[in-house]
């Protein structure tokens, strides 16, 4: 299984997910700043790895800081971290965590709070990769066997410390013994599907196709797609789910042609605070990333652009939301609270 991202002596080592599959490059960031730019730049990228990654960040930056003004220091680590992607809230979720513990610890040596801090970052990792395992033991039996599953974006091992939570229910069908396919979306812009999404799969040995974007309403009408299983970067109370863009077509197309369609995420995804999803902030992207493909420009000069890299699916088109306490399903507001609530 790939390593996305790892705590070592030398900084926190990450798999540079910008040049996958061509290379297969590691970096290392030897400091918060390049944590968050690593993040902001999308050398790791996916919710549960976002929040691995500012954890890991934080536990970095707190090591750089020095006894005196400590507090303002922290705060400053914790805003840059919280400053680099907008929609994922495993980021905020594992910034708090992290915030937490700081304020528990506050006034102890500064040694002490670093051992606790690093821990607990390597803490919410290995928490994040049994958490995956057990979203897909709650999914797999979702899986029709012998069936293809359509997938959007990358919600696997690269989007988490490992096994993945769309992909993990995937991964969690096949090892139950189950005899599937996936589709891979490619996903305009970045690619998420046809570069990782594919690759690991591959990596793996489950069979995969890649299809652009525009064919999966052509697939599913064809009785093709047995379900839709995709991944999450933040739940509304009321179950509308904000995910990589272009998952609100796939999940109007899924109801359309009566497939089933499901999401997979963990409990840090869920933000309660928010009533419903039109209140998910979504970021906004480069117009490069759009008007060019591996550096090739393939627009007109000076055409107008828009690039969300999210949009939120309304939770009528959500069959079952899987998580690592179960699954809910509607009404979503009572489902949701529920497994909150265990
Ligand atoms: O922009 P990205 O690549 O970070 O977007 C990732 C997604 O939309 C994933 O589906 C989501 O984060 C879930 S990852 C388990």
């Amino acid at each position: 299984m790939v390593e996305t991202i790892q705590w070592t002596p030398a900084g926190v080592v990450m798999i540079d997910q910008t040049k996958l599959p061509r290379e297969t490059v590691f970096v290392t960031c030897k400091n918060y700043e390049e944590v968050a730019e690593a993040i902001r730049s999308m050398i790791i990228r996916g919710a549960p790895a976002i929040g691995v990654a500012a954890a890991m960040g934080v536990a970095i930056g707190v090591g750089q800081a020095s006894e005196a003004n400590l507090d303002a220091q922290f705060e400053a680590i914790c805003n840059t971290l919280a400053g680099t992607r907008p929609t994922a809230v495993n980021l905020f979720w594992a910034i708090d965590r992290m915030k937490r513990l700081y304020a528990g610890h506050r006034g102890k040596p500064i040694a002490e709070i670093r051992a606790v801090l690093t821990a607990e970052a390597q803490e919410i990792y290995h928490e994040d990769i049994a958490i995956c395992k057990r979203i897909g033991a709650h999914g797999a039996g979702l899986v029709p066997d012998g069936k293809t599953v359509l997938t959007h974006c990358n919600a696997g091992a690269l989007a988490t410390a490992g096994y993945g939570t769309a992909l993990g229910v995937i991964r969690a069908a096949v090892e139950a013994g189950k005899k599937i396919d996936v589709f891979a979306d490619e996903t305009r812009p970045f690619l998420q599907g046809a570069r990782l999404t594919a690759w690991e799969l591959m990596e793996d040995g489950i069979p995969t196709t890649l299809i652009t974007d525009n064919m999966a309403g052509h697939f599913m009408k064809a009785g093709r797609i047995g379900c839709v299983v995709v991944g999450a970067d933040r739940i509304a109370a009321n179950g509308d789910v904000a995910n990589k863009v272009g998952t609100y077509t796939v999940a109007v197309l899924a109801k359309e042609n009566g497939v089933p369609f499901y999401v997979a995420a963990p409990i840090s995804t869920l933000d309660l605070t928010l009533a419903t999803g039109d209140l998910i902030p979504i970021e906004e992207r480069s117009a490069a990333e759009v008007t060019h493909v591996f550096g090739v420009e393939i627009a007109p000069k000076g055409v107008g652009v828009e690039n969300p890299a999210f949009d939120v699916t309304p939770n009528r088109y959500v069959t079952g939301i899987i998580t690592e306490r179960g699954v809910a399903t509607a009404p979503f507001e009572q489902s949701l609270r529920a497994l909150v609530g265990k």
